[in-house]
């Protein structure tokens, strides 16, 4: 009995990093396809869009960039405005999603 609660708490802990993984790039999805998309593209803008393309950019890039247009240190009128209205959760998870695109 002793030896299977550690087991299970190792299966638990070795478990659990993906599946909060998915679901941070799950709900970046949902966030994408419903405000993102109609600028960025679905996966990424066509090729005569002026807006950048977000597939496949580094995590930790997107994260900061919309950091910075929330809090206005990076100034693009429509960014400000709909960073504006992101949570940190939301920045990690559309960043997260972003990410993991073919660009
Ligand atoms: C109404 C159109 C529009 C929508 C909707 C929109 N964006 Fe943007 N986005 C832009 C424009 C325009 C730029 C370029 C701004 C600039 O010059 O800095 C931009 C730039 C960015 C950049 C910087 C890219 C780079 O190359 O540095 C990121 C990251 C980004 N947007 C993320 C998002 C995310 C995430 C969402 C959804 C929550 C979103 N955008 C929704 C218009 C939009």
């Amino acid at each position: 009995m002793k030896l299977v609660i550690p087991l299970g708490t190792l299966m638990l802990a070795l478990l659990s990093a993906p599946v909060v993984n998915a679901a941070v790039i799950y709900a970046g999805q949902e966030r994408a396809a419903a405000v993102c998309s109609q600028c960025h593209g679905i996966i990424k803008p066509s090729a005569d869009s002026v807006f950048p393309s977000l597939a496949g950019r580094d995590v930790v890039y997107l994260k900061a960039a919309l950091v910075q247009y929330r809090d206005k240190t990076r100034q693009s009128e429509l960014m400000n405005a709909i960073a504006g209205s992101l949570s940190d959760n939301d920045i990690a998870n559309v960043a997260a999603y972003y990410a993991t695109l073919k660009p």
